[in-house]
């Protein structure tokens, strides 16, 4: 069995000690990923190394990190499929906490903003929903809240802005889209939560794990119904005339 070696973000902020990457050998096998030798450093190597994990399935989002520099699932990467020395760093977009965590913590905050379902109004029970209505939200919620989305948004991550970011937009989209909520979300969006500098580059839904289509199937389509809203007369003399927002 040969050894790979596996450079490791350490630092502990709390400690005021500047980051840097620590290089550790770790035994290979075949089919291993780079939660595999994270945790073998953290078993066998030093113990004090700090990193997130629990599904080891693809499905709780809690290893995000930044593999190589590119956002990444760590128990869903392959050793085998990534070239060159194996850099694993927390995500960048957030506040570091220790060695390979981040806090995500603010998306929580975020997600608390966005106006909940609100079904219409006077609707007689028991609800009824078409499939073909469902279908078209139902891509969002396979979501793992992983936060790769946020982390590899160059606004997100750069700009001094309101912008929500991907994982939030698509949380707004798929309530938009819901048949029976009588709210609209996008007119919120682009004017209080900066979704116009969102430059639809499609970094974020290139990074998603679970392969939503995120700036193609929420994005676009909310920035389309902002500008309706806000833009056209005909739409707006309608929505004025249900008493719609
Ligand atoms: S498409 Fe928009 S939300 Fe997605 S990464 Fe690019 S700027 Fe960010
Ligand atoms: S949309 Fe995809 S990348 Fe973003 S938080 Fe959800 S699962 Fe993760
Ligand atoms: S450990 Fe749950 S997604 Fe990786």
């Amino acid at each position: 069995m040969s050894d790979i070696k596996i450079s490791i973000y350490r630092r502990d902020h709390h400690k005021g000690e500047m980051g840097s990457f620590v290089e550790y050998n770790v035994p290979y096998e075949h089919g291993m990923v780079v939660l595999d030798a994270v945790n073998y450093v953290s078993k066998y190597i030093d113990t004090s190394l700090s990193v997130r994990w629990n599904c080891k399935a693809a499905r709780c989002g809690s290893c995000a990190a930044e593999i190589n520099n590119v956002p990444r699932l760590m128990c869903k990467t392959k050793i085998d499929g990534l070239v060159g020395k194996i850099h694993v760093g927390p995500m960048r977009a957030f506040p570091h906490v220790k060695d390979l965590v981040s806090d995500v913590s603010i998306n929580y905050e975020i997600d608390r903003k966005i106006p909940k379902f609100t079904p219409k109004r006077g609707l007689a029970k028991p609800w009824i929903v078409h499939e073909p209505d469902v279908l078209r939200s139902q891509e969002f919620r396979k979501c793992i809240e992983c936060f790769l989305c946020q982390d590899v948004c160059h606004v997100v991550r750069n700009h001094d802005t309101t912008y929500i970011g991907p994982r939030h937009v698509i949380k707004a989209a798929s309530l938009d889209m819901h048949p029976l909520d009588s709210i609209d979300r996008s007119t919120l969006l682009k004017e209080k939560m900066g979704l116009g500098y969102c430059n639809v580059t499609k970094c974020c839904q290139d990074v998603c794990p679970e392969h939503i289509r995120i700036t193609d199937n929420a994005i676009i389509p909310e920035k389309e119904r902002a500008a309706d809203a806000i833009y056209d007369p005909i739409i707006r003399a309608i929505r004025k005339l249900r008493g719609m927002k």
